[in-house]
């Protein structure tokens, strides 16, 4: 592993250390103060390294946030998948018919005090409000939905090289869109390999007996199980407050240490993207085809 390349290494306690044996797919942003700095800098071009498998640094993500309130915060292991979508951001409380109030916010589960409970809900709030506005702008070109964005206080250490794998066969009908804000006071440590489909023509030697048709959501399980261990890595170290955008469904990718951040996912549809063609679903089908590996499935539109 050598040393990054001048221009893409340290800013800010920010490293990459990319590794010659890999395609050069992470991509250091220059640092502005304000999103706008990015958008008028970079513009389409987000989306188009986006759909690339980049791995997309940017070194400075301006969020009103109480950093160090937030990372006196540790949340148990069940909280690493609570976000939005569990209404972590919304109220506290409920009023039922006979007067009574009904907690519905799985940060009442924390056993904070209860203004703690209140300010963290709040800052929460704050920070996916920004969030919501900065990422639409920043890829202005989707139609972005919101899957869920998590509030991670939760610790993970060395967690394996793998892709993302989702149930029910793993294939969305859409774009995904993944983001991962570091809010901790140390860097968050990532390493990062081969895309999906460079990993399935580089190592395709490999993959002889991977089976005919089979889905997304086992091919990545497969690849992980067979490629995880001998991957060469890139190193990424990312101080508080600046941010990996990247799709681990198809970039191969590792957290070795990370205490605090925060993670979106979004989808948009496929014809919203700068080259609707690298959709992964098309993408993986086309790679399996021209290198024999298992069969083609239908590409979903
Ligand atoms: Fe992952």
């Amino acid at each position: 592993m050598k040393e990054s390349n001048p221009g893409s290494g340290l800013q800010n306690g920010l490293v990459v250390e990319r590794n010659p044996e890999i395609d050069d797919n992470a991509i250091v942003l220059d640092r502005h103060d304000s999103i706008s700095g990015y958008i008028n800098t970079y513009g389409d071009k987000l989306a188009e390294w986006y759909e690339d498998h980049t791995a997309i640094v940017v070194p400075h993500w301006p969020l009103p946030i109480d950093l160090a309130f937030l990372q006196s915060i540790t949340m148990p292991p069940a909280y690493k998948k609570i976000g939005s979508a569990n209404g972590i951001d919304g109220p506290l409380f409920k009023r039922t018919k006979d007067n009574k109030y009904v907690g519905i916010n799985p940060l009442l589960n924390l056993n904070l005090e209860m203004m703690e409970t209140i300010y963290l809900r709040d800052q929460i709030q704050l920070a996916f409000r920004q969030i919501r506005l900065d990422i639409a702008r920043l890829f202005g070109r989707y139609r972005l939905v919101e899957a869920n964005m998590t509030f991670r206080c939760v610790p993970t250490r060395d967690e394996g090289m793998h892709l993302d794998a989702f149930a029910g066969g793993g294939v969305s009908p859409m774009h995904r869109m993944k983001f991962f804000i570091n809010i901790d006071s140390q860097n968050r440590e990532w390493q990062t390999s081969y895309s999906l489909p460079r990993a399935l023509e580089v190592y395709r030697d490999l993959l002889g007996d991977i089976p005919a048709g089979i889905n997304r959501n086992d091919l990545n399980h497969a690849l992980t199980a067979k490629l995880g261990n001998i991957l060469p890595r890139h190193r990424i170290s990312y101080p508080a407050l600046s941010c990996v955008i990247a799709n681990g469904e198809t970039i191969f990718h590792e957290v070795t240490f990370g205490n605090r951040m925060i993670a979106g996912e979004f989808f948009t549809p496929v014809e919203t993207m700068h080259a609707p063609d690298k959709f992964i679903g098309r993408q993986v089908a086309e790679t399996m085809q021209r290198f024999g590996i298992g069969q083609t499935e239908t590409a979903p539109v």
